[in-house]
Protein backbone atom coordinates (compact mmCIF):
# COMPACT_ATOMS: atom_id res chain seq x y z
CA UNK A 1 0.00 0.00 0.00
CA UNK A 2 1.04 3.56 -0.38
CA UNK A 3 2.74 5.27 3.03
CA UNK A 4 2.70 9.04 3.98
CA UNK A 5 6.33 8.98 5.86
CA UNK A 6 7.46 12.97 6.18
CA UNK A 7 5.76 15.99 6.03
CA UNK A 8 7.98 19.36 4.90
CA UNK A 9 6.55 22.84 5.76
CA UNK A 10 7.59 25.71 4.54
CA UNK A 11 7.30 29.75 3.71
CA UNK A 12 7.01 29.88 -0.28
CA UNK A 13 7.95 33.54 -0.69
CA UNK A 14 8.66 34.52 -4.24
CA UNK A 15 11.81 36.31 -3.51
CA UNK A 16 13.13 33.34 -2.39
CA UNK A 17 12.59 32.06 -5.53
CA UNK A 18 14.10 34.89 -7.51
CA UNK A 19 17.17 34.79 -5.48
CA UNK A 20 17.81 30.97 -6.68
CA UNK A 21 16.86 31.68 -10.16
CA UNK A 22 18.98 34.89 -10.42
CA UNK A 23 22.08 33.59 -8.57
CA UNK A 24 21.71 35.07 -5.38
CA UNK A 25 21.37 32.58 -2.43
CA UNK A 26 24.99 33.35 -1.71
CA UNK A 27 25.11 37.25 -1.15
CA UNK A 28 24.77 38.47 2.20
CA UNK A 29 21.22 39.25 2.65
CA UNK A 30 20.23 35.68 1.16
CA UNK A 31 23.19 33.08 2.99
CA UNK A 32 21.70 32.20 6.06
CA UNK A 33 18.44 31.44 4.66
CA UNK A 34 19.92 29.02 2.01
CA UNK A 35 22.55 27.73 4.11
CA UNK A 36 19.52 26.25 6.75
CA UNK A 37 17.94 24.85 3.77
CA UNK A 38 20.74 22.43 2.63
CA UNK A 39 20.04 19.82 5.04
CA UNK A 40 16.52 19.75 4.05
CA UNK A 41 17.91 19.21 0.19
CA UNK A 42 20.04 16.76 1.74
CA UNK A 43 17.00 14.94 3.69
CA UNK A 44 14.93 15.38 0.25
CA UNK A 45 17.89 13.67 -1.95
CA UNK A 46 18.50 10.37 0.37
CA UNK A 47 14.31 10.13 1.20
CA UNK A 48 13.24 10.88 -2.16
CA UNK A 49 8.86 10.30 -2.22
CA UNK A 50 7.54 8.73 -5.28
CA UNK A 51 4.85 11.48 -4.68
CA UNK A 52 4.35 14.51 -3.17
CA UNK A 53 1.28 16.26 -1.95
CA UNK A 54 1.80 19.57 -2.29
CA UNK A 55 -0.93 22.16 -0.49
CA UNK A 56 -0.44 25.58 -1.60
CA UNK A 57 -2.28 28.30 -2.38
CA UNK A 58 -2.33 30.09 -5.71
CA UNK A 59 -1.70 33.90 -5.86
CA UNK A 60 -4.30 35.08 -8.70
CA UNK A 61 -2.71 33.33 -11.01
CA UNK A 62 -4.80 30.46 -12.30
CA UNK A 63 -7.60 31.67 -10.43
CA UNK A 64 -9.10 35.10 -9.51
CA UNK A 65 -11.30 36.15 -7.74
CA UNK A 66 -14.36 34.57 -10.61
CA UNK A 67 -13.76 31.05 -9.02
CA UNK A 68 -12.57 30.69 -5.26
CA UNK A 69 -12.50 27.06 -4.52
CA UNK A 70 -11.75 26.50 -1.00
CA UNK A 71 -10.30 22.81 -1.42
CA UNK A 72 -8.83 21.93 -4.98
CA UNK A 73 -7.30 18.79 -6.39
CA UNK A 74 -5.07 18.71 -9.61
CA UNK A 75 -5.42 15.57 -11.24
CA UNK A 76 -3.62 16.27 -14.66
CA UNK A 77 -0.65 14.65 -15.51
CA UNK A 78 1.31 17.72 -15.91
CA UNK A 79 0.71 21.39 -14.60
CA UNK A 80 2.92 24.57 -16.05
CA UNK A 81 4.48 26.90 -14.19
CA UNK A 82 2.49 30.57 -14.20
CA UNK A 83 2.73 33.41 -15.71
CA UNK A 84 2.90 35.42 -12.72
CA UNK A 85 3.29 39.10 -14.23
CA UNK A 86 7.17 38.56 -15.72
CA UNK A 87 7.10 35.38 -17.49
CA UNK A 88 7.02 31.86 -15.83
CA UNK A 89 9.83 30.58 -13.59
CA UNK A 90 12.44 28.91 -15.40
CA UNK A 91 12.17 25.59 -13.42
CA UNK A 92 10.59 22.23 -14.68
CA UNK A 93 7.28 21.46 -15.20
CA UNK A 94 5.35 20.05 -12.76
CA UNK A 95 4.32 15.94 -13.15
CA UNK A 96 1.51 14.93 -11.36
CA UNK A 97 0.23 11.53 -10.49
CA UNK A 98 -3.15 11.12 -12.16
CA UNK A 99 -3.85 7.33 -10.22
CA UNK A 100 -3.21 8.45 -6.84
CA UNK A 101 -4.77 11.81 -7.61
CA UNK A 102 -7.97 10.12 -8.51
CA UNK A 103 -7.95 8.28 -6.01
CA UNK A 104 -7.84 10.71 -3.63
CA UNK A 105 -10.41 12.63 -5.00
CA UNK A 106 -12.78 9.44 -4.97
CA UNK A 107 -11.45 8.26 -0.94
CA UNK A 108 -11.89 12.56 0.42
CA UNK A 109 -15.39 13.10 -1.77
CA UNK A 110 -16.45 10.00 -0.27
CA UNK A 111 -15.25 10.91 3.21
CA UNK A 112 -17.09 14.68 2.82
CA UNK A 113 -15.34 16.92 2.10
CA UNK A 114 -15.78 18.41 -1.13
CA UNK A 115 -12.69 18.84 -3.50
CA UNK A 116 -12.67 21.07 -6.54
CA UNK A 117 -11.35 18.99 -9.40
CA UNK A 118 -8.73 20.39 -11.72
CA UNK A 119 -8.09 18.94 -15.16
CA UNK A 120 -5.58 21.44 -16.30
CA UNK A 121 -3.88 24.31 -14.22
CA UNK A 122 -0.58 26.65 -14.66
CA UNK A 123 1.19 26.49 -10.47
CA UNK A 124 2.44 29.73 -9.52
CA UNK A 125 5.14 30.44 -6.62
CA UNK A 126 2.87 29.11 -3.94
CA UNK A 127 4.17 25.24 -5.42
CA UNK A 128 7.32 26.33 -7.43
CA UNK A 129 9.00 27.75 -4.61
CA UNK A 130 8.92 24.86 -2.00
CA UNK A 131 10.39 22.58 -4.85
CA UNK A 132 13.34 24.93 -5.52
CA UNK A 133 13.97 24.91 -2.00
CA UNK A 134 13.90 21.27 -1.19
CA UNK A 135 15.04 19.88 -4.35
CA UNK A 136 17.70 22.60 -6.14
CA UNK A 137 17.69 23.14 -9.74
CA UNK A 138 17.27 19.64 -11.02
CA UNK A 139 16.76 19.50 -14.88
CA UNK A 140 13.36 17.73 -13.63
CA UNK A 141 11.82 17.69 -10.10
CA UNK A 142 12.89 14.02 -8.79
CA UNK A 143 9.03 13.13 -7.80
CA UNK A 144 5.56 13.79 -8.96
CA UNK A 145 3.21 16.32 -7.49
CA UNK A 146 -0.54 16.60 -6.49
CA UNK A 147 -1.41 19.99 -5.88
CA UNK A 148 -3.30 20.61 -3.38
CA UNK A 149 -4.65 24.02 -3.86
CA UNK A 150 -6.49 25.92 -0.82
CA UNK A 151 -8.04 29.29 -0.24
CA UNK A 152 -6.39 31.40 2.03
CA UNK A 153 -6.60 34.19 0.04
CA UNK A 154 -10.54 35.81 0.41
CA UNK A 155 -12.03 35.49 3.40
CA UNK A 156 -14.14 33.40 4.64
CA UNK A 157 -11.33 30.77 4.28
CA UNK A 158 -11.25 27.36 5.68
CA UNK A 159 -10.35 26.74 9.34
CA UNK A 160 -7.49 25.51 10.59
CA UNK A 161 -9.46 22.47 12.52
CA UNK A 162 -10.51 21.50 9.30
CA UNK A 163 -7.35 21.61 7.54
CA UNK A 164 -6.55 19.61 9.90
CA UNK A 165 -9.02 16.74 9.17
CA UNK A 166 -8.73 16.93 5.88
CA UNK A 167 -5.14 15.68 6.17
CA UNK A 168 -6.64 12.63 8.34
CA UNK A 169 -8.49 11.99 5.58
CA UNK A 170 -5.97 12.02 3.37
CA UNK A 171 -3.92 10.27 5.07
CA UNK A 172 -6.46 7.14 5.21
CA UNK A 173 -7.00 7.84 1.27
CA UNK A 174 -3.38 7.19 0.82
CA UNK A 175 -3.38 4.16 2.75
CA UNK A 176 -6.04 2.83 0.90
CA UNK A 177 -4.08 3.21 -2.46
CA UNK A 178 -2.78 -0.63 -3.36
CA UNK A 179 0.53 0.37 -4.53
CA UNK A 180 3.49 0.51 -2.83
CA UNK A 181 4.00 4.55 -2.89
CA UNK A 182 5.92 6.67 -0.45
CA UNK A 183 4.26 9.52 -0.40
CA UNK A 184 5.69 12.81 1.01
CA UNK A 185 3.45 15.93 1.86
CA UNK A 186 4.31 19.60 1.93
CA UNK A 187 2.33 22.51 4.01
CA UNK A 188 3.46 25.37 2.29
CA UNK A 189 3.32 29.90 2.97
CA UNK A 190 3.71 31.85 6.12
CA UNK A 191 4.84 32.03 8.40
CA UNK A 192 3.95 35.25 9.60
CA UNK A 193 3.50 38.56 6.97
CA UNK A 194 1.37 41.16 6.48
CA UNK A 195 1.61 42.55 2.82
CA UNK A 196 -0.55 45.30 3.00
CA UNK A 197 -2.62 48.10 5.07
CA UNK A 198 -0.78 49.79 8.47
CA UNK A 199 0.86 46.57 9.60
CA UNK A 200 2.54 45.86 5.99
CA UNK A 201 6.09 44.46 6.98
CA UNK A 202 4.43 43.04 10.42
CA UNK A 203 6.69 39.72 11.07
CA UNK A 204 5.98 37.49 14.59
CA UNK A 205 8.97 35.62 15.69
CA UNK A 206 7.32 34.17 18.56
CA UNK A 207 4.40 33.31 17.40
CA UNK A 208 6.35 31.43 14.38
CA UNK A 209 8.77 29.81 16.68
CA UNK A 210 5.78 28.75 19.08
CA UNK A 211 3.68 27.31 15.90
CA UNK A 212 7.24 25.20 14.96
CA UNK A 213 7.14 23.89 18.48
CA UNK A 214 3.59 22.97 18.74
CA UNK A 215 3.68 21.13 15.33
CA UNK A 216 4.83 18.08 17.82
CA UNK A 217 4.54 19.40 21.37
CA UNK A 218 0.99 20.86 21.19
CA UNK A 219 -1.46 20.02 18.00
CA UNK A 220 -4.14 20.59 19.72
CA UNK A 221 -3.55 24.30 20.44
CA UNK A 222 -2.84 24.83 16.64
CA UNK A 223 -5.70 23.04 15.33
CA UNK A 224 -7.47 25.51 17.81
CA UNK A 225 -6.38 29.07 16.53
CA UNK A 226 -9.60 30.91 14.48
CA UNK A 227 -9.20 33.48 12.02
CA UNK A 228 -8.80 36.73 13.93
CA UNK A 229 -6.15 35.14 16.03
CA UNK A 230 -3.90 34.33 13.13
CA UNK A 231 -5.14 37.71 11.73
CA UNK A 232 -3.96 39.80 15.06
CA UNK A 233 -0.68 37.65 15.83
CA UNK A 234 0.85 36.65 12.20
CA UNK A 235 -0.47 39.56 9.89
CA UNK A 236 -3.27 39.21 7.46
CA UNK A 237 -1.65 36.57 5.20
CA UNK A 238 -0.27 34.71 8.21
CA UNK A 239 -3.21 32.58 7.73
CA UNK A 240 -1.14 31.06 5.02
CA UNK A 241 -0.34 28.60 7.99
CA UNK A 242 -3.50 26.61 8.16
CA UNK A 243 -2.11 24.70 5.14
CA UNK A 244 0.57 23.42 7.39
CA UNK A 245 -2.37 21.96 9.52
CA UNK A 246 -3.19 19.73 6.34
CA UNK A 247 0.18 18.56 6.40
CA UNK A 248 0.44 17.52 10.43
CA UNK A 249 -2.96 16.08 10.10
CA UNK A 250 -1.51 13.33 7.42
CA UNK A 251 1.24 12.58 9.60
CA UNK A 252 -1.05 10.88 12.29
CA UNK A 253 -1.50 11.10 15.81
CA UNK A 254 2.43 11.74 16.63
CA UNK A 255 5.03 13.48 14.68
CA UNK A 256 8.91 13.77 15.07
CA UNK A 257 10.59 16.76 14.20
CA UNK A 258 13.77 15.56 12.11
CA UNK A 259 14.57 19.38 11.09
CA UNK A 260 14.30 23.27 11.57
CA UNK A 261 15.34 26.23 10.20
CA UNK A 262 13.49 29.84 10.92
CA UNK A 263 15.05 33.25 9.32
CA UNK A 264 14.17 36.75 9.36
CA UNK A 265 13.45 38.23 7.19
CA UNK A 266 12.88 36.95 3.73
CA UNK A 267 11.50 39.33 1.65
CA UNK A 268 8.09 40.55 4.08
CA UNK A 269 8.08 37.08 5.95
CA UNK A 270 9.31 34.80 8.86
CA UNK A 271 10.78 32.50 6.48
CA UNK A 272 10.21 28.96 8.51
CA UNK A 273 11.16 25.34 6.94
CA UNK A 274 10.17 22.13 9.47
CA UNK A 275 10.81 18.70 8.48
CA UNK A 276 8.53 15.59 10.58
CA UNK A 277 8.10 12.30 10.36
CA UNK A 278 5.34 10.09 10.95
CA UNK A 279 6.27 8.69 14.72
C1 LIG B 1 5.48 37.49 -0.10
C2 LIG B 1 5.18 36.34 0.61
C3 LIG B 1 4.24 35.44 0.17
O1 LIG B 1 3.89 34.30 0.83
C4 LIG B 1 3.60 35.65 -1.02
O2 LIG B 1 2.76 34.71 -1.46
C5 LIG B 1 3.85 36.82 -1.74
C6 LIG B 1 4.80 37.72 -1.28
C7 LIG B 1 6.50 38.47 0.34
O3 LIG B 1 7.09 38.31 1.40
O4 LIG B 1 6.77 39.40 -0.39
FE1 LIG C 1 1.83 33.31 -0.28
Amino acid sequence: MARITAGIGTSHVPAIGAAIDHDKTQEDYWKPLFDGYMPAQEYVEKNTPDVAILVYNDHASAFSLELISTFLLGVADYFPPADEGYGPRQVPGVEGHPELAWHLAESLILDEFDMAIANEMPVDHGLTVPLSITCGQPDAWPFKVIPLCVNVIQYPQPTGKRCFKLGQAIRKAVESFPEDLHVAIYGTGGMSHQLQGERAGLINADFDNAFLDDLTADVDRLVNIGHMEYLRESGSEGIEMIMWLIMRGALGEQAKEIYRHYHVPASNTGAGLIILEAA
